[in-house]
C-alpha cells in the first residue's frame, strides 16, 4: 500500500481547493441528470400535445441548468488544477530538500538521472492523478448513483439491463490494471535511463564534439530512446484498450435497451421521450464507470511513481549525525589521523580502494600526497570531511572520530578544493561568498590574493562583479582552479585539502600560492594532492600511495633515498630538466 503520509501536509495546506474542486464537480454532475429528465418531459408532454408554452418554460429551465453546469464545471476544474499543482509543488520541494541531505554514496546508488526523474516526471504523474481524483472521485459515483436512480424511476422494467454490463466492465478493468501496473514501473526506469543519458551528453557536449563522437552519441541515445518508446507502448496500449472495451459495453447495452423498450413503446406502455432519457442515463452510467476505471488505471501509474518518490523520502542517509556522541565538540585543531583505514565503494568488491591506511598529521603541517592515477588519493581525502564512511578503521580529526562529530561542523572546518570543481552562474563575488556568505569585500580580496586570483579578477572590467557563465565556462582552467581555492579559503577552515587543485596553473604561480598559504595561514593544516613532485617537495611530510596502500611517508629527501616508487616519479620528472623551480 502506498505511503500517503507525504501528501497529508500539502493537502491540508490546500484544503480549500481540495474541498471546492470536488464540491463544484458534484454540483455539475447534478445538472447532468436533470437535463435528460426535463428533455423527456418536453418530448412526452410538450411535443406530443403541441404545448408551446410548456416547451418554452422547460427549454428555459434546461438553459439555466446548462449555464449552471458551465460555471460549476469551470470552477471545479480550476480548483482541481490549482490544488493538485500546489500540493505537487510541496512534495517536489520535500523531495528536493531530501536529496540535499543524501550522502555521496546514496547519490551514487540512485544515480543523478534517476533522482531528476523522480523530482520531475514522477511527481508530475502524482499531480495529474490528484487532479483526476479531484475532478472525478466524487463526481463519478454521484453521477453513477444519480443516473441509476433516475433510470429506475423512469422505467424499472428495463433498468435491470444495466446490471448485466457492469460486472463485465469491472472484470475487464481489473484485468487491464493487473497487466498494466508492472509495465509502468518498467517504463519509469527507462525514463531514468533517458534522463541520465541526456544529462551526460549535454554536460559533456564539448568533449563529444572534440572527439567527433556525435554519431556514436546519437546512436547511443537512439537505443535508449527506442527502448523507452517500446516500453511506453507496452504500458500504454493496455490503457488504450479501455476505450474500445467500454464502447463495446455501451453499444451492447443500448442495443439491449432499445430491443426491450421498442416492444413496450409499440404496445403503448412507454413513451418515446422516456426512452431518449433512458439512453442518455445509460451512457452517463457507463461514462461514470469508465471514469472510475480510468482513476484506477491512472492510480496504478501514480502508485509506481509514488513508490519511487517514497524510496527517496524514506532513505536514511547513510551518513548523518545520528549516533554522533560528540556533536557539541568544537574542532580546535587541524590534526588528522588515519588508523588502519580500509574502504570500498562497492561493499562486495574483492579488492579495497584503500587498504589498511595509517598516518597522522599534526595541526598546521603541510602534507603532500602523491601516487599514480587511480591509487586512491581522492578517496583518501574524501574520508576526512566524511563524504564517505570507512569500512574498517578510524579517521580522526582533532583527535575525535569523524563519526562522532556533527557533520556540518566537520565540513565547515574541512575545506576541500575538489579535483572536479564547480562554479555556478553568477558574479565572481557571489561565487566566492559560497565559502562564507557574510565575507566583506576586503576578505574576498585577501583570499584571492593568497590564491593568486586577485590579479586576473581585477583585469576584468567589472572586476569582482564579472559574470561567470554556467559551470565557469568563460574562465580558463587555471582561473577556475584559483577561484575555487579562494572560495575554499573563505570558509576559514582548520584543514584545507587541495585535490590536484593547481594542475592547470603554471609552476611559478603554483609555487606562489603555496608560499602565500604557508606565510599567511601557518595554523591551517594543508593537504596537497599533486601530480608534480615540485608541488609537494617542500611539504613537511609526503605520503606516497600505490594501489590503495601507503608505500612511503617522509620528507622529500627521506623519500628520494628510501622509497623506490617516489624516486622513480622524481627521476621521471627531473630528467627533462623540468625541476627548475627550486626556491
Ligand atoms: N564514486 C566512485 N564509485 C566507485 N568507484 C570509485 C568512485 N570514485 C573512485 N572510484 C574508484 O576508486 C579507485 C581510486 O580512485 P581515486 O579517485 O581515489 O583515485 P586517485 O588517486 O584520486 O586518481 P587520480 O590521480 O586519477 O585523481 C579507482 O579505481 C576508481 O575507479
Ligand atoms: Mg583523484
Amino acid at each position: 500500500m502506498a505511503d500517503l503520509k507525504k501528501y497529508r501536509e500539502h493537502i491540508r495546506k490546500n484544503r480549500a481547493c481540495f474541498f471546492l474542486g470536488p464540491f463544484f464537480m458534484v454540483l455539475e454532475a447534478s445538472g447532468e441528470f436533470m437535463l435528460p429528465f426535463i428533455n423527456a418531459n418536453i418530448i412526452n408532454r410538450g411535443a406530443a400535445n403541441g404545448d408551446i408554452p410548456y416547451i418554452l418554460k422547460n427549454g428555459a429551465l434546461m438553459l439555466a441548468v446548462a449555464v449552471m453546469m458551465l460555471i460549476t464545471g469551470v470552477c471545479g476544474a480550476y480548483f482541481a488544477v490549482k490544488g493538485s499543482a500546489r500540493a505537487a509543488a510541496g512534495v517536489r520541494r520535500d523531495v528536493f530538500a531530501k536529496i540535499q541531505t543524501l550522502s555521496f554514496s546514496d547519490i551514487d546508488r540512485f544515480s543523478t538521472g534517476s533522482l531528476i526523474t523522480r523530482v520531475t516526471n514522477d511527481i508530475t504523474q502524482i499531480q495529474s492523478f490528484m487532479q483526476t481524483l479531484l475532478r472525478g472521485f466524487f463526481r463519478s459515483p454521484v453521477m453513477l448513483i444519480g443516473a441509476l436512480i433516475m433510470s429506475f424511476v423512469l422505467s424499472p422494467d428495463i433498468a435491470w439491463v444495466i446490471f448485466i454490463v457492469v460486472p463485465f466492465l469491472a472484470l475487464a478493468t481489473f484485468l487491464i490494471i493487473k497487466t498494466a501496473s508492472p509495465r509502468y514501473t518498467v517504463m519509469q526506469e527507462h525514463i531514468d535511463a533517458l534522463n541520465s543519458g541526456v544529462g551526460e551528453t549535454v554536460t559533456g557536449v564539448k568533449v563529444i564534439k572534440s572527439f567527433v563522437r556525435e554519431d556514436f552519441e546519437k546512436e547511443k541515445f537512439s537505443k535508449i530512446n527506442t527502448a523507452l518508446m517500446e516500453k511506453s507502448v507496452r504500458a500504454l496500449k493496455m490503457m488504450i484498450l479501455m476505450q474500445p472495451v467500454s464502447a463495446l459495453a455501451v453499444n451492447v447495452t443500448t442495443l439491449a435497451v432499445v430491443w426491450t423498450a421498442g416492444r413496450q413503446i409499440m404496445i403503448g406502455s412507454m413513451e418515446i421521450g422516456t426512452l431518449t432519457a433512458f439512453i442518455t442515463y445509460l451512457s452517463q452510467i457507463l461514462t461514470a464507470l469508465n471514469f472510475l476505471a480510468n482513476i484506477f488505471l491512472q492510480g496504478t501509474r501514480a502508485a509506481a511513481s509514488d513508490k519511487r518518490i517514497s524510496e527517496v523520502l524514506n532513505t536514511v542517509p547513510d551518513i548523518s549525525d545520528e549516533g554522533a556522541k560528540q556533536k557539541d565538540h568544537l574542532i580546535k585543531s587541524g590534526s588528522v589521523e588515519f588508523k588502519n583505514v580500509t574502504f570500498r565503494y562497492f561493499k562486495d568488491a574483492k579488492k579495497p580502494v584503500l587498504d589498511n591506511v595509517s598516518f597522522s598529521i599534526n595541526s598546521g603541517e603541510t602534507v603532500g600526497i602523491i601516487g599514480s592515477t587511480g591509487s586512491g588519493k581522492t578517496t583518501l581525502v574524501s574520508l576526512i570531511p566524511r563524504l564517505y564512511d570507512t569500512d574498517f578503521g578510524e579517521v580522526l580529526v582533532d583527535g575525535v572520530n569523524v563519526r562522532e562529530l556533527s557533520t556540518s561542523q566537520l565540513r565547515e572546518n574541512v575545506s576541500v578544493v575538489l579535483q572536479k570543481n564547480t562554479l555556478f552562474s553568477g558574479t565572481v563575488a557571489e561565487n566566492l561568498r559560497w565559502g562564507r556568505e557574510d565575507a566583506s569585500d576586503e576578505e574576498l580580496e585577501e583570499a584571492c590574493k593568497i590564491a593568486h586570483a586577485h590579479e586576473f579578477i581585477t583585469s576584468f572590467p567589472e572586476k569582482y562583479d564579472y559574470e561567470i557563465g554556467q559551470g565557469g565556462a568563460n574562465l580558463s582552467g587555471g582561473q577556475r582552479q584559483r577561484l575555487c581555492i579562494a572560495r575554499a579559503l573563505l570558509k576559514s577552515p582548520k584543514i584545507m585539502i587541495f585535490d590536484d587543485s593547481t594542475s592547470a596553473v603554471d609552476t611559478a604561480t603554483d609555487m606562489g600560492i603555496r608560499k602565500a598559504l604557508r606565510e599567511k595561514l601557518p595554523d591551517i593544516t594543508k593537504i596537497i594532492i599533486a601530480q608534480r613532485i615540485s608541488s609537494v617537495k617542500d611539504a613537511d611530510k609526503i605520503i606516497v600511495l600505490n594501489d590503495g596502500k601507503i608505500t612511503g611517508i617522509g620528507t622529500h629527501k627521506e623519500l628520494v633515498n628510501s622509497c623506490e616508487e617516489y624516486r622513480e616519479i622524481y627521476l621521471s620528472q627531473t630528467d627533462g630538466g623540468e625541476d627548475s623551480d627550486d626556491e
